[in-house]
């Protein structure tokens, strides 16, 4: 059984950001960088895993740790990549093996391609493995320096590369596999007379082949999976390829997607067979779709769970909501927190939902707010029904029983109580709880005042 450990780095500001947040943090697809590198490894069968931490390193162990496999070293001044290895060694000391390096701002890479360079990583016999790739445009990286034979013999940084050099297009990715004793060993040597003064990991190669040692390349077709984010550009560029494999996997599986290009889906979303997602649909969160529900254009779905055959019309927004099957919401509703709908439950326009549950088949079809409450099985709300759940001070409940009418323009002053089969008549403010199989009626009483136009 072979063994791995991942070093991840991430101690970097991202200055190129230009932003309050540390680069590792800034969200892809729902995910901030760093948790991408940290799975590819993970799923790469990396039993332990140092990440180099320093800009912001609690945010960046806040978010990482409930992973217990997880160490973080802290490297207080960035003094390079080299000196970022050096930092996490001390959390290695036991370890003998392959150390994967990968880098908190490469977050495309993906686990088959690790793996891969592990393996030919361990054919090859080699100490060190860099995955590079040929760019069209290298400019920024660090180039491959090959001998006849084909092993690497050198990176050379763009900075410190000679006009010879720097026509190189195989470039390094920054993402290794190595040999832990060699690794630990020659991270501690390592000098910074360069052009930046930093401790350059890269030059663990040069320190392999002065001692016979054997370093491969592990060139990979994709550019895009080693494509570091340095500046929002970028960020938006890696988005929309991320988006794209997202998208295309949820298509594989069985998800009709209207318009990919303009589809917006997060990483984790589960999906069922036979869904319609139509363009400019935006689903984040920890959200799950059944099959076969139509999700029309404009929606926003954001931490939901829905059943089958659900329809979510038009401009709709659900957070944090349960929708049971064949439910229908929407066009322009909004389902806030804490809503969930059971079976066939109707929610029509401009209806918002907060805190509530709302029993098998019941409906509110239009122009509604219906919030801390509970709402039983067949229920008709009508149309401008508000529950009126806040009285300054503190929030109140209003429970509305089975098969319960309501009228158009009902006020409900909770907390108040509606028994079952009860009818409230239109234009109705109730304020007493209401028993069952009754008529309420809440409203002031018409005055017809004949002829007054004429005096
Ligand atoms: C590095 C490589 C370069 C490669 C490129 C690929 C070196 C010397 N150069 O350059 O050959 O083409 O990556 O993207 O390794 N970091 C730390 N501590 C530090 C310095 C960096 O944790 O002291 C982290 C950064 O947060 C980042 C990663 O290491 O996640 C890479 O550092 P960066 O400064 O971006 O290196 P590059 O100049 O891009
Ligand atoms: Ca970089």
């Amino acid at each position: 059984m072979k063994s791995i450990a991942a070093i991840i780095l991430a101690a970097g500001k991202g200055t190129r950001m230009k932003s309050d947040l540390v680069k590792v943090m800034h969200p892809l697809a729902g995910a901030p960088l760093i948790e991408y590198p940290v799975t590819a490894a993970q799923q790469a069968d990396a039993s332990r895993m140092v990440v180099v931490i320093g800009h912001q390193a609690d945010a960046v162990r806040a978010f990482l740790a409930d992973r217990n496999e997880i160490a973080f070293a802290l490297q207080e001044e960035q003094h390079g990549t080299g000196h970022a290895v050096a930092c996490a060694a001390p959390y290695l000391r036991d370890f003998h093996g392959q150390v994967l390096i990968l880098c908190g701002d490469v977050p495309l890479i993906e686990a088959a391609t690790l793996r891969n360079m592990i393996t030919r990583h361990e054919q090859q016999r080699a100490t060190v493995t860099v995955l590079t790739a040929l760019l069209e445009n290298p400019h920024g990286y660090g180039r491959i320096i090959k001998n006849g034979a084909g092993a690497v013999t050198a990176i050379v940084e763009e900075k410190d590369a000679t006009a010879e050099q720097r026509s190189i297009r195989e470039i390094n990715s920054g993402i290794y596999c190595v040999e832990s004793d060699f690794l630990f060993d020659a991270v501690a040597r390592l000098g910074s007379d360069n052009a930046q003064g930093e401790y350059y990991l890269t030059d663990i190669i040069r320190m392999a082949v002065e001692r016979g040692l054997n370093c491969a390349a592990h060139p990979i077709p994709d550019p895009l999976e080693v494509m570091g984010i340095n500046d929002r550009v970028q960020l938006a560029q890696a988005e929309t390829a991320l988006r794209k494999r997202i998208n295309e996997a949820h298509m594989r599986d069985g998800v009709t997607l209207r318009d990919p290009a303009v589809t917006y889906i997060d990483r984790g979303t589960v999906i069922g067979r036979d869904t319609v997602i139509n363009a400019a649909v935006h689903i984040s969160g920890r959200t799950e779709i059944g099959e076969g529900c139509i999700i029309e254009p404009g929606a926003i779905i954001r931490s939901c769970r829905l059943g089958k055959r659900v329809i979510v019309k038009a401009g709709s927004v659900l957070e944090d909501s349960i929708v049971h099957d064949a439910v229908s919401i929407g066009p322009m509703a909004h389902l806030r927190p804490g809503t969930e709908l059971m079976e066939k439950v109707k929610i029509g326009n401009f209806v918002e939902t907060k805190k509530i549950t709302m029993g098998k088949g019941s409906k509110a079809s239009h122009l509604t707010y219906l919030g801390d409450a509970s709402i039983g099985s067949d229920v008709n709300i009508g149309c401008g029904t508000i529950t009126c759940n806040y009285d300054g001070v503190s929030k109140h409940r209003t429970v509305i029983e089975d098969d319960v009418f309501v009228g158009s323009d009902v006020q409900f002053i909770a907390p108040v109580t509606v028994g079952r089969n009860s009818i409230i008549a239109a234009g109705s403010t109730v304020t007493k709880d209401v028993p069952p199989d009754s008529l309420a009626i809440a409203r002031s009483q018409q005055v017809n005042k004949e002829g007054w136009r004429k005096k």
